[in-house]
This record gives structure tokens, C-alpha cells and sequence, in this order.
């Protein structure tokens, strides 16, 4: 067996979707590891656009099996949309081909009305979360407090526990944020119906991943968001509420971390990050609009446009340190076609100080003056290439100077959003 984890290795959207979509030809079993419906995973193939949010973007290949870990966060709602979305388009949405484990977190109704209300409250300081109650989901899960799907095999339980949240949830709602209570009665008749078609998918995942295992079958382990909106090394407060590692996919399955195998690190040619935060190669000129029109820069699930910058590989630099890359997949490079010259962000200037390295304390990255390279653009249209010696010398000349600036080797080059515009450079 030999397992790959496929993450994010800036602030999200950078292709992961498309790049576990092409892997997923040599896995078996595909299991996202953390996050919830905050992601939007976008997969092409044959010009037939589909966005994924919570289940795995190995679906659409027939006879794979895809499955939810405990780490992520399920909202019943978003989770049955997606799958009688994609049932209506043909794909098989069997329980056979899509397991739940019993130990994934639920968000609930109060968790949306959580998240919003913080938000309001937050007016000049808001983190821009998705709004998809991910956060006050995590928290109740750390609280001990949390509904896990394999509560929905038992009624009496679940509306024990929905009824010992609310407690604490009411007084938060009504007191704090001078809302209209919730009762419990009320989020038992939306979450029944959904808690009973969840049922039908709940697995063992763990063990899913154990029989693969034993039967020497490839393993894809799907991240969402990026490494710097992880929880813990990510640009706190501004970042997600879970791990966004590539370590995490071990505890986030169930599998030991000797089961990773391979780390992918998807990197966006460009940078982008939707929401809050410090962003140092940030372009707030004409040139970040090109790249947000050109780049088509929408959230997958917010719709928000994207804030857009030049490579930041200082950022990179830190995504290979923390996850232990074994390759990067670049992304979005055909959107850089037609540019006369690019810049490549090689360090920081902080405190007088050049730096290889994002700086440790808070909020220092929103004072850091990012040092750029300037390297030729290429004006040719890249996207039907098919090979790294297809492409313009000046493409090339970038990505060999990306490989040296991260300290490690590019395997996969894509130039399209289409599954076939891409370009393996190892198989
Ligand atoms: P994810 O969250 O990391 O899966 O990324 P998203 O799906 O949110 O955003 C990536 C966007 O870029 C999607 O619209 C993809 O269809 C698109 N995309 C992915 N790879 C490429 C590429 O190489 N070139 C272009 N032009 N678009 C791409
Ligand atoms: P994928 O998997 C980009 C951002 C939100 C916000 C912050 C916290 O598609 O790459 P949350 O709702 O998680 O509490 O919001 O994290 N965010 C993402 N940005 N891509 C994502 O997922 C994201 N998921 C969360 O915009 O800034
Ligand atoms: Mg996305």
C-alpha cells in the first residue's frame, strides 16, 4: 500500500480539487481529512464543471471509494445536497462508494447562527469566515460537547445532547447576541430526517483504511484549506479552526503517520486568500485585478472575490518545512501568460532583518516588506502544452527557480482547469 496526502500549501484554493481529481486514477480510497463545507473544491472534466464541498473529489471516477474522516466537520444538509446533486448528474452515490466515519463532527443549526453572530459582533476586525458554523462546530468537539455522526444511530442520545448544548448556546445566543432562542424541539425536527439518510453512509473509516491497507491499495488523503490557515501555524486569529497539515491526515483518518506516504503540496502559481488577514505580496494595483480576472479569482463557495498577489515563496519555503513535501503540484500557470515580466517574493524584510522565514510572532506578517526577484514573463498561450519541454523557456525558468526557492522537486504542472491540461513531470 502506498498512501498520498494532496494539501494546500498557501491560504487555500489552489487547485487541490483538480489535483486529487488526476491522482485518484491510482488510488483506491480517497478520504478527506479535516474541514468542512468552508472548502470548495472545483473539478473540470470533459469541460463539465463540478464543485465539491464536503464529499471527496475522488467521486467522480467510477469504482472509487471515497470516505469522510473524523476530522472533518459534516453539515448533514450540505452533505445530502451534495449527494443528490451529483446522483441526478449519474454519479453512483451508493453507500457502497461513500463512507462516513461514525466520529465526524455534525455541525448544527446553532453552530450557523454561532458563527454569523461572532462575525456581526466582530464589525472592524473580522476573520471572513465562510459562515458555515466550522468554527463553533470545532469548539464544541474541543468542549467535549459535540454531536457526532455516529449519533444518529441513536435518537434518545442525540436529543440529550442537542438539549445539553443548547443550555450553553441559548445564553450565548440570547445574552450575548441578543437573538431569538433555539429549541431543541425545533433543531430536532430539521436534523431527524437528515440524521436518518446520514445513517445509511456511516462506516468504520479507519477500518476502510486498514482493509485498503492490507489489500496493498493506493490511498489518496485529501486536505482542504491551506497550511497558513492552519489553526496552530498558520496567521492566528486570521486562519481556519482546524489542522491544516499534511501530519494531520494521519489522526484526521485514523491511520498511523507511517501510512502517508507521498506529501503533495499544491502551490497556485500566484497567491490568493479570501477573507482576512495579512497578505505581504498582496497586489491592490491594476496587476492584482489581472490576476483576479484572468485567474477567475471567485470563491467555490463564498462567491467572494479573491485578493490576489505575486508568489510568495517565503510562504512556500514554511508549507514544505511543516508538511515534508515530496512534491509540489503548481497550478494556475497558464494564468500568467501574457505578463512581460513576473515577481517571485524570495524573502522579508522585518525589523531591519532580511528573513527566509515567516516571523513566529502574531500579526507580525502584516509588518514585513516581502523582497522580490523580477523574472521574464512568456506572452504564448500554455494551456495545450503537454509536456515541461513544450513549454516557453521563461515557464520553465520559473518553475526551475520555484523548486530551488522551496527545496523541493515539481511533479505535476498544471495549465488548465480541465483534468488533461496538466503535465506530469514524474509519474
Ligand atoms: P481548491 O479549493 O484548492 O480545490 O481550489 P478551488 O477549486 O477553490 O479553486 C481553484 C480554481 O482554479 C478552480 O476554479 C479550478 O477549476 C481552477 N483551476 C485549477 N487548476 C487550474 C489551472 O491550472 N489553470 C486554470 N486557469 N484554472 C485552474
Ligand atoms: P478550500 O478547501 C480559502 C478561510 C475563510 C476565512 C478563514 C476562516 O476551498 O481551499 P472558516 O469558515 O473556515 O472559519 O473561515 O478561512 N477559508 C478558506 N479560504 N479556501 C478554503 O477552502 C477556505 N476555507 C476557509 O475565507 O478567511
Ligand atoms: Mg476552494
Amino acid at each position: 500500500m502506498a498512501g498520498m496526502v494532496v494539501h494546500g500549501a498557501q491560504w487555500g484554493d489552489e487547485g487541490k480539487g483538480k489535483i486529487v481529481d488526476l491522482l485518484t486514477e491510482k488510488a483506491e480510497l480517497i478520504v478527506r481529512f479535516h474541514g468542512g463545507n468552508n472548502a470548495g473544491h472545483t473539478l473540470v472534466v470533459d469541460g463539465e464543471k463540478t464543485v465539491l464541498h464536503l464529499i471527496p473529489s475522488g467521486i467522480l471516477h467510477a469504482g472509487k471509494r471515497c470516505a469522510i474522516g473524523a476530522g472533518v466537520v459534516l453539515d448533514p444538509q450540505v452533505f445530502l445536497a451534495e449527494v443528490d446533486a451529483l446522483a441526478a448528474k449519474g454519479v453512483d452515490m451508493s453507500p457502497a462508494r461513500l463512507a462516513v466515519s461514525l466520529r465526524t463532527h455534525v455541525i448544527m443549526p446553532y453552530h450557523k447562527l454561532l458563527d454569523a453572530a461572532r462575525e456581526a459582533a466582530k464589525a472592524g476586525s473580522k476573520i471572513g469566515t465562510t459562515g458555515r458554523g466550522i468554527g463553533p462546530c470545532y469548539e464544541d468537539k474541543a468542549s467535549r460537547v459535540g454531536i457526532r455522526a455516529g449519533d444518529f444511530l441513536d435518537e434518545a442520545l442525540l436529543a440529550a445532547k442537542i438539549r445539553h448544548a443548547l443550555a450553553e448556546k441559548n445564553a450565548l445566543l440570547v445574552g450575548l447576541y441578543g437573538l431569538a432562542p433555539v429549541s431543541a424541539d425545533q433543531v430536532l425536527t430539521e436534523i431527524l430526517p437528515l440524521a436518518r439518510r446520514v445513517t445509511a453512509y456511516l462506516a468504520d473509516v479507519p477500518g476502510l483504511i486498514g482493509q485498503a491497507k492490507a489489500k496493498g491499495a493506493n490511498i489518496l488523503f485529501e486536505g482542504a484549506q491551506g497550511t497558513h490557515l492552519d489553526i496552530d501555524h498558520g496567521t492566528y486569529p486570521f486562519v481556519t479552526s482546524s489542522s491544516c497539515l499534511a501530519g494531520n491526515a494521519a489522526s484526521g483518518t485514523g491511520c498511523s503517520i507511517r501510512d502517508l506516504g507521498e506529501v503533495v503540496s499544491v502551490v497556485k502559481a500566484y497567491t490568493t486568500r479570501v477573507g482576512s488577514g495579512p497578505f505581504p505580496t498582496e497586489l491592490s494595483c491594476p496587476m492584482g485585478e489581472h490576476l483576479q480576472t484572468a485567474g477567475a479569482e471567485f470563491g467555490a463557495t463564498t462567491g467572494r472575490k479573491r485578493r490576489c498577489g505575486w508568489l510568495d515563496m517565503v510562504l512556500v519555503r514554511e508549507a514544505v518545512r511543516l508538511n515534508g513535501t515530496t512534491g509540489l503540484a503548481v497550478t494556475k500557470l497558464d494564468v500568467l501568460g501574457g505578463l512581460p515580466e513576473l515577481k517571485i517574493c524570495t524573502g522579508y524584510r522585518y525589523e531591519g532583518n532580511d528573513i527566509l522565514y515567516p516571523p513566529q510572532r502574531e500579526g507580525a506578517l502584516a509588518a514585513v516588506t516581502p523582497l522580490y526577484e523580477t523574472m521574464p514573463g512568456w506572452q504564448e498561450d500554455i494551456s495545450s502544452c503537454r509536456s515541461f519541454d513544450d513549454l516557453p523557456e521563461a515557464a520553465k525558468r520559473y518553475l526551475n527557480r520555484i523548486e530551488e526557492l522551496a527545496g523541493a522537486p515539481i511533479t505535476i504542472i498544471s495549465v488548465g482547469p480541465g483534468r488533461e491540461e496538466t503535465l506530469c513531470k514524474k509519474n
